[in-house]
């Protein structure tokens, strides 16, 4: 993870550093810091904690200069200290590094033998004394080549020199890196996002390339050093604003903007007037498909999931699910007539992009479900489906992770009318539920007073588990995560059928289990299951549609009920008190909701 910055101007640019390094800070917010040239010489200012510390600090120690490097930092070697955040500095050069040097152990050794002295426990050090070492002999650009090939694992660097009063090099391998163009002055990020108060012509960088940033100009180089030309995109130049409003936090924005995004997406992909699907341009016919592979992590892995039930259900395709941390690893069977669906909100979780490399250097048919369409993941894939859900801030997803499961159901939908596997009947009412989501989507955030109540049972436990069949299984997956993630309790989700195989034992007295029971083709074998926890003391929160029809079951603790739509978007409408359960247990906890301990919005190391 982690986020870069870097700004050469003929203007002060700390105080901009700052401003891109708090847009930064979905990556990273355990330390923070920033270098800058001045007079020949470098400087830095750099601490534990936010950004805000960091510039609390700046109005102690101030920081002159024109050229700057700054960062946010997610500890992966060392823990998170003044020590070990970035920028690491000695006597001739500064660097900013996000992703991980995976020999830096070995380079350690060699560079202690050489005499240099390592201050941190970070892998990063490395990077700062292989330089000043090479540049003992080589100029500034043969090192840069020099150091790139001795460096294994994945990485995003920016790096000033002392002797170089203009300058700054930007690497990428693996890791996103964006070059930005200003009046007078040139930018350096992990996205285009961070430059955009300042410009909006961005050039990426790819893989393996470098780049040296002047203010007047850049220039990029590929692996072997050869110089190379960059298109300059223009991104929308309005800056999306986009805060909190009088919410207290992101979370329950982005929780209570669900109806409007799942309508803004339906409108985008869905001809009202015909009940068309706007999926054009798709680049491959149905007969060119025979199985669908879907990759993703975390949230984004349990909307592939949930759309593995929609697919066969409703199509005759053969479908697979991945998480993107083994799939890159494995020996997969790579078949032409597999289409390759990477689903992320960010677009650049390292994990799922390393697959969809994987995918894309051996020719396969990639297609991406993103939320940021400028991201690595939307750049690289053959064709890309947008959620169209505007940022998601809060790290903890939410409104992405309906508008993923949206459009896999929209796909789904397509690709079985492509194959004629829908009859026009199914696909017309299937298409007129659609319309009713954002509707029930509403009314289902009612039972929030209630969930605020409950969620005190949710607070002080020892473990928690979250059962569900059929499609509420993904969904029990995505509950457990967003209470753990949040509020720090540790919680199952769990097939309601797989219980009896051994986590029954879990069961004690009292424990909360919360039971997803729609009333759907899975309902009473799931009542049946919830009978047994209840009867090994669980305290049952179920959650279920309304209905006239009574549950045969006594003793459920609590029970939520959300609207009606047709069994299988359900799933959508039983997520919202889940997203409210983890929201109000961490709020009940004092626990920093949009920031969780441990996480970042962009996963961007493996
Ligand atoms: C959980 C969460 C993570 C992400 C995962 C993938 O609330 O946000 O599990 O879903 O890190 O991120 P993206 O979707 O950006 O690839």
């Amino acid at each position: 993870m982690c986020g870069i910055v870097g700004i050469t101007s003929n203007k002060q640019v700390t105080s901009s550093i700052i401003n891109s390094l708090r847009k930064l800070e979905y990556r990273g917010y355990d330390s923070a810091g920033i270098a800058t040239l001045n007079n020949g010489f470098i400087n830095e200012v750099k601490c534990e904690g936010r950004v805000n510390a960091l510039e609390k600090n700046l109005a102690k120690n101030k920081l002159q200069g024109n050229v700057g490097i700054g960062h946010v930092r997610w500890a992966t070697h060392g823990i998170p200290s003044t020590i070990n955040a970035h920028p690491h500095s000695s006597e001739k050069v500064s660097v900013v590094h996000n992703g991980i040097i995976e020999n830096s152990t070995i380079l350690k050794k060699y560079l202690i033998k050489k005499g240099h002295k390592f201050k941190s426990q970070t892998d990063t050090e490395v990077i700062v004394h292989l330089i000043t070492e090479y540049l003992k002999k080589d100029d500034l650009k043969k090192t840069i080549l020099k150091i790139l090939k001795k460096l294994h694992g994945s990485f995003a660097l920016g790096i000033i020199f002392k002797d170089e009063p203009d300058l700054i090099v930007g690497a990428r391998r693996g890791s996103p890196l964006a070059v930005g163009y200003g009046p007078n002055e040139n930018y350096l990020g992990s996205d285009s996002y961070a430059l955009k108060s300042m410009t909006n012509k961005i050039s990426y960088l790819n893989d393996g390339e470098f780049c040296v940033i002047k203010k007047d100009g850049v220039e990029f180089f590929d692996v072997k050093g050869l110089k190379i030309n960059k298109k300059i995109l223009e991104l929308s130049s309005n800056e999306q604003t986009y805060d909190k409003g009088d919410y207290k936090h992101y979370m329950a924005k982005e929780i209570e903007e669900q109806p409007t995004t799942i309508k803004n997406c339906i409108n985008e992909y869905i001809d009202k007037i015909n009940s068309s699907i706007n999926i054009f341009n798709f680049p491959w016919k149905s007969s060119e498909i025979s199985s669908i592979t879907l990759i993703g992590c975390g949230t984004a892995y349990h909307s592939c999931l949930m759309a593995k039930y929609w697919f066969e259900q409703l199509t005759s395709i053969n479908i697979s699910v991945d998480i993107a941390s083994e799939f890159r690893y494995r020996n997969n069977r790579f078949n032409k007539e597999t289409l390759y669906v990477f689903v992320s909100q960010s677009g650049e979780t390292a994990d799922t992009f390393a697959a969809l490399d994987l995918c894309n250097k051996n020719k396969m048919k990639t297609c991406s479900v993103v939320n940021v369409v400028e991201s690595s993941i939307a750049r690289e894939s053959k064709f890309v489906l947008p959620i169209h859900c505007g940022p998601e801030i809060g790290v903890a997803s939410t409104k992405a992770f309906l508008g993923q499961m949206l459009v896999l159901y929209i796909l789904c939908l397509k690709i079985g009318k492509m194959r004629n596997d829908i009859n026009k009947k199914v696909y017309f009412t299937k298409i007129k539920s659609l319309f009713d989501l954002s509707k029930m989507l509403k009314k289902s955030l009612e039972t929030e007073s209630r969930i605020e109540t409950i969620c005190s049972s949710f607070v002080d436990i020892k473990g928690s588990m979250f059962l569900g069949r059929g499609y509420s299984f993904p969904i029990a997956l995505e509950g457990a995560l967003k209470l753990k993630e949040l509020a720090y309790v540790h919680a199952e989700g769990y097939p309601a059928g797989e219980m009896k195989h051994g986590p029954l034992a879990l069961i004690e007295e009292g424990m909360p289990v919360v039971v997803l029971a729609p009333r759907d083709q899975y309902y009473k074998k799931t009542i049946s299951n919830m009978q047994e926890v209840i009867a090994r003391g669980a305290k049952v929160l179920l959650i279920t549609n309304k209905s006239k029809d009574e549950i045969y079951s006594e003793n459920i603790w609590e029970k939520i009920e959300v609207e009606n739509i047709s069994d299988d978007l359900l799933p959508f409408l039983i997520t919202v008190p889940l997203q409210k359960l983890a929201y109000y247990s961490a709020l009940k906890k004092g626990y920093d909701i949009d920031k969780p301990r441990n996480l970042a919005k962009s996963v961007t190391v493996e």
